[in-house]
């Protein structure tokens, strides 16, 4: 690797936790052995920066984090850090701390806040896209978005076998924050007939009339799939209209919340999550920064932490139609 300057870096996880996110510091970790470089693990995100919790990772510390939820770094949304104050605090210990670098996992906020730390004190830093959500700029895929999916297919293929036993619409309100990317592709692979996300515009003579044709042809209970940022209104006021419309119709919804961030993550989330972590590192090594690190058609990429921030994955076309004819 290039740059022998780099001889400490810092990792931490901030903003929303997200399964796979100590896979990725394990990646970090190893790596860090791999190259020869020091590794201190961050806690609380940037707000450990600023209280200095922060204590040397080795290769081991990291043994069986792999298949584990959540983040051994812990995570906040740092109120601190927004304040020039805070900022100055952290890189006071970031100095003390004799850190060259680091390594950020999170979504577009804790790449917001290395950015401005960036240009305020030069620090280099390369981000890792750790958020259930997948709308992050940059990445086909974020860390923790196929496993919040598995989480939120089986639970829906749960709720369809009451929906079949009592004949009822469901809706199912999942997590997504503005995006849509968690309801269109779990709508999808649970069958849902129809799918309610910020990112086209719906209305509800739309939704009734693919409940009454999905009643007419022959169904004899369904589940909608509404993402939390629609539009339209969230699930009980869509359920509450619903009722008002068909008065026969048993309506119940479910509101999936947290349990979506939560459990081990897929394999495919602990493939992304060490490649992003291993390419971060080398990243840094070799003198790269203001980055994100991500996976564009399999292929690690880094894009301008600036895109990355202010631009949005688009919604596939292709995914509303196929969602739309499947609902036949
Ligand atoms: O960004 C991840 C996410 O789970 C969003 O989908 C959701 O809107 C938000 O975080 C919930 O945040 P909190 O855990 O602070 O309630």
């Amino acid at each position: 690797m290039p740059n022998t300057t780099l001889k400490k870096i810092g990792v931490m996880t901030s903003g929303g936790d997200s399964p796979g996110m100590n896979t990725a510091i394990r990646a970090v970790v190893r790596a860090c052995a791999f190259y020869q470089i020091k590794c201190v693990g961050i806690r609380m995100g940037y707000e450990g920066l600023i209280q200095n919790q922060m204590s040397e990772l080795g290769a081991r510390s990291v043994k069986h984090i792999i298949n584990r939820g959540g983040t051994i770094l812990q995570t906040a949304r740092s109120k601190s850090f927004r304040t020039k104050e805070g900022r100055e605090k952290a890189y006071k210990n970031l100095k003390n701390n004799e850190l060259d670098g680091l390594i950020v996992i999170g979504g577009d906020g804790s790449f917001t806040g290395a950015n401005i730390f960036y240009q305020e004190f030069g620090v280099p830093f390369i981000g890792i896209p750790g958020t259930i959500d997948n709308d992050i700029f940059g990445t086909d895929y974020t860390i923790g978005y196929d496993t919040a999916l598995n989480t939120v297919i089986e639970a829906i293929d749960r709720i369809r076998d009451s929906a079949t036993s009592h004949n009822r619409v469901f809706f199912v309100e999942v997590m997504g924050r503005d995006a849509g990317f968690i309801a269109l592709s779990s709508g999808i692979a649970s069958g849902a007939q129809d799918i309610l996300i910020p990112e086209k515009e719906d209305s509800l003579d739309e939704l009734f009339k693919s409940l009454y044709k999905s009643e007419q042809s022959g169904k004899n209970s369904s589940i909608i799939v509404v993402a939390e940022g629609e539009e339209l209104g969230n699930v009980y006021d869509l359920a509450k209209a619903t009722e008002a419309r068909f008065p026969d119709y048993d309506v119940r919804v479910t509101v999936l919340g947290h349990i979506q961030r939560g459990g081990n993550p897929t394999c495919m989330d602990r493939v992304l999550a060490s490649r992003l972590g291993v390419a971060a590192v080398e990243g840094l090594l070799e003198g790269k920064t203001n980055l994100m690190a991500g996976l564009r058609s399999n292929k690690i990429v880094f894009t301008p932490i600036e895109e990355a921030i202010k631009k949005h994955n688009e919604i596939d076309q292709e995914l509303i139609k196929v969602a739309k004819i499947l609902a036949v």
